[in-house]
């Protein structure tokens, strides 16, 4: 076929119009040889921001992701092949903790995760918050980890998805990450590349989530299910909550620390629970137990004996990094100013923003709003109160850590205004993070 015109494609895409799989593959793989250029890209995704993709154009474009890169075959390692991923969220490290776990209890997790981005943090800066720790590593390397010890964790490499790498970099600059289509092809793009058999999603929703409404959230994780499944993928997602951060530490160290304190037993109850709950969905997933809620009783009983710190000291230890810190997570360098706030009054623990938080550590130089900008590891805050507490004049609202005098002012600033006090407990109070549980076929 004559190949279209890109700005009649644009047009098309702004009219709302439904493209064609030979469009399609025109205007993705133009991009990719560098007939079409950043700037068309750019205004196409603006048009899809609006305009949204078809079922049959999503399809498309995760084909085309999945294809522009290599897809790992891991089938000679005999333990089920399960990964999770998380949209991404305020205070999220359960992936620390589960995928060691999921190791330990007979899993194979080749986790290839991003970095934070905007308010929300990334897996990647807080494993390289442990001194070492190599998350850049070859396909090659990455296998030989998975073959010794069940779980290794990376970065997207340069042959997972470039078309994926390639259009979030443009989407980042663009503002039209928080597309539902785009969102749910670049994910599933490299989870599907990785030669899994079983795929967790957890879909945030709330406040600091990238889509903060329960019915796109609900529709995002529908999506990635539908999409998986139709690969072959053994797909589940559960829909959580993101209206306060999870746990108590928000900031990449200070999360590393956390999740290593969860795994040995010691962590707070809401991220125990969501990584007992995700690593239980694994486990149904990859074969090894016969219901989801059998996997939850198996996984929270193997965290509460400490069963993954093993694990995860050994893959540490593979990937470059210092192993004694997986024992004492306070050798993870801390910032040097770090300074308790207290409330002033009395009342109950109404509001703890997320948004605000995740900002906060963007703000004291802890995130990035550009990929490829440095981020200080140790800075955060770690809340002294979870939503609905009672707090009296005197009790620690939480601990700034930044890097200067200046951050450390201006982190008291942020965290006052995150933490709001009331009358009463707030009356949507949920006691578990997972809303909602989508499944796809049995
Ligand atoms: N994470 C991704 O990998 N891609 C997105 O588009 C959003 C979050």
């Amino acid at each position: 076929m004559n190949s279209p015109i890109p700005s009649r494609l644009i047009e098309k895409k702004r009219r709302g119009g439904e493209f064609t799989q030979d469009e399609m593959e025109a205007f993705f793989l133009g991009f990719l040889s560098g007939e079409v250029p950043d700037y068309q890209m750019a205004a196409f995704l603006m048009a899809v921001h609006f305009r949204g993709f078809s079922s049959a154009e999503l399809e498309s474009l995760l084909d085309l992701m999945i294809n522009s890169g290599e897809v790992l075959d891991l089938s000679h390692i005999p333990s089920p092949k399960v990964d999770k991923h998380s949209t991404g969220g305020v205070g999220d490290k359960t992936s620390l903790v589960l995928a060691p776990l999921a190791a330990e209890l007979g899993l194979c997790v080749p986790m290839m995760s991003g970095r934070g981005l905007g308010h929300t943090s990334g897996t990647l800066d807080k494993l390289e918050a442990i001194p070492g720790f190599r998350t850049q590593m070859t396909l090659g390397e990455f296998r030989s980890v998975l073959e010794e010890i069940g779980v290794a964790m990376i970065g997207q490499t340069g042959e997972i998805a470039p078309l994926d790498r390639r259009l979030y970099a443009l989407r980042d600059a663009t503002s039209t990450v928080p597309s539902l289509p785009l969102i749910a092809a670049s994910i599933m793009s490299k989870k599907l590349a990785e030669g899994i058999q079983g795929l967790v999603l957890d879909v945030k929703t709330g406040e600091g989530a990238f889509l903060p409404a329960l019915e796109d959230s609900r529709e995002l994780a529908r999506t990635m299910v539908r999409l998986g499944e139709s690969r072959g993928v053994r797909t589940t997602s559960l829909v959580t909550g993101m209206d306060a951060p999870l746990g108590r530490a928000v900031g990449n160290g200070l999360e590393t620390r956390e999740a290593l304190q969860c795994l040995t037993g010691e962590g707070p109850e809401d991220l125990a629970d969501l990584s007992a709950a995700l690593v239980g969905e694994m486990l149904y997933l990859g074969g090894l137990e016969g219901s989801p809620e059998a996997g939850v009783l198996r996984a929270r009983k193997a965290l509460s004996q400490g069963r993954g710190v093993e694990r995860m000291a050994r893959m540490v230890e593979l990937q470059g990094g210092d192993p004694s810190v997986v024992e004492d997570p306070l050798r993870i360098p801390q910032a040097p100013e770090v300074e308790v706030l207290t409330a002033q009054a009395s009342g109950f623990v109404s509001e703890i923003s997320p948004g605000s938080l995740g900002y906060g550590v963007v703000e004291l130089g802890g995130g990035r709003l550009r990929m490829g900008d440095a981020a200080d590891l140790r800075v955060g805050f770690v809340l002294g109160v979870k939503l609905g507490d009672r707090v009296e004049p005197g009790t620690p609202l939480g601990e700034v850590h930044a890097a200067d005098a200046h951050g450390l002012e201006k982190g008291l600033g942020i965290l006052q205004n995150a933490v709001a006090l009331g009358p009463e407990p707030p009356p949507q109070l949920r006691p578990s993070p997972i809303l909602e549980r989508v499944q796809g076929s049995e």
